[in-house]
């Protein structure tokens, strides 16, 4: 990241984090975002900064930033923290009498609805009073949204991404073009059709895809094997034929799970059955114990591997344990030094949810529907494209 100083720096931070009554749920978010907003204070700088949190419509107290700004303030103590309830003319003010080494804070930008509708005067006016300005929500970044877009009216010198945006796609990035040995990709998730753009940049990039969750269910259901009362996708018949003959074109394997936990009847409730005995009357819920066996052997014969989507039904248990046994082995490979692995997206991650596994991973990305994207579409997002392409000169 740019070393700064003494400068008046906008920073966009992604502070989307789960809260429930005011009490902070998961603060990976803020606390990755730390060492760009040291960096900044300590070469004396004042720090604007902006987030957005939740999906308000117009004001709504109960998605203010303000719990997060009390938790900043501990955090980032001794600094000097304030708060900025409106975003209005009293900003200018605001800006103008904070001291340098200090922060403003501003309230949730979504109470606006110039920050989702990327308004011209919007951006103006919050770009305005800043001489930089420093991107460093990576998760926020496939949204054209004024925070995001206002970096356009910075010079391409006072513009930049702060540590962790950088660190995020310097990891993606390895993995998807500098990496040596075998990869794998490891999908999951209920839907096919949110992850088709996902599953056809990754085969082009890696030598398998092992899909799981209920997106298995719907491939193997087009494979013509039964699958039950389990949750699968209609109409999807013509993606998958063009999933699996561009797969084959590149060389990359999908593979599926050849066993599953499923649930039967009352009196019956939980087995684990072969793919080829699950019967009309069953619902897959989870991988079973040979899948990830399988999956095990062919992530000892890799140097990389990606996961995003879990394994089963995470949010009833037991049927979080296929998700956990993955978990674990992909974490013990990256603790012995045999593979580097990533992690993305929100679900993924909730499922997981075990610090002591999540530690010992090579990257977990602070991103959902971003690192989707940014895989997708070959490393472009609209706000990295704006910090490195764009610039409107208004000031
Ligand atoms: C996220 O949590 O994925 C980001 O903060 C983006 O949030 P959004 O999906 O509400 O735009």
């Amino acid at each position: 990241m740019k070393n700064i100083y003494n400068s008046i720096v906008f920073l966009r931070v992604d502070f989307n984090v789960p809260i429930i009554d005011g009490v902070i749920l998961d603060d990976k978010r803020i606390n990755d975002a730390l060492p760009t907003i040291l960096n900044l204070l300590k070469n004396h700088n004042k720090i604007i900064l902006a987030s957005h949190f939740g999906r308000p419509r117009g004001f709504d107290k109960s998605l203010s930033l303000k719990p997060i700004y009390d938790y900043l303030c501990k955090k980032l103590n001794p600094y000097q923290l304030f708060f900025s309830e409106k975003i209005d003319n009293s900003y200018y003010q605001l800006v103008s009498e904070l001291n340098f080494g200090e922060i403003l804070m501003l309230e949730n930008l979504r109470f606006y609805s110039e920050e989702e509708s990327c308004d011209e005067n919007f951006m103006k006016f919050l770009a305005k009073p800043a001489d930089y300005y420093c991107n460093e929500a990576f998760s926020c970044s496939h949204r054209a949204h004024a925070s995001i877009m206002m970096g356009k009216f910075f010079d391409p010198n006072h513009k930049f991404l702060g540590y962790l945006f950088q660190k995020e796609i310097n990891t993606i990035d390895n993995f998807l073009k500098n990496k040596t040995g075998k990869s794998i990709a490891i999908i999951g998730g209920s839907k096919i059709s949110s992850k088709i753009h996902l599953l056809s940049s990754l085969q082009t990039k890696v030598d398998s895809i092992f899909v799981v969750g209920a997106m298995a269910n719907t491939l193997l259901k087009y494979k013509g094997i039964e699958v039950g009362q389990s949750l699968v996708e209609d109409n999807c018949d013509k993606m998958i034929e063009d999933l699996l003959y561009n797969s084959e074109e590149n060389n990359c394997d999908i593979i599926l799970p050849d066993d599953f936990v499923v649930t039967g009847n009352i009196e019956n409730p939980i087995y684990i059955k072969k793919t080829n005995l699950v019967d009309k009357n069953d619902v897959i819920v989870d991988i079973g114990e040979n899948s990830i066996s399988a999956l095990s052997e062919l992530l000892k014969k890799c140097d990389s591997v990606l996961w995003n989507g879990p394994a089963g039904v995470f949010e009833v248990k037991p049927f979080e344990e296929g998700t956990l046994k993955i978990a674990q082995l992909i974490a013990d490979l990256t603790e012995q030094g045999a593979v580097q692995s990533i992690v993305g997206g929100g679900d993924t991650i909730a499922a997981i949810n075990d610090d002591n596994l999540l530690n010992k991973l090579t990257h977990v990305s602070t991103a959902g529907g971003a690192f989707l994207e940014y895989i997708e579409q070959d490393g472009n997002l609209v706000g990295i494209d704006v910090i490195n392409r764009m610039v409107f000169y208004f000031k």
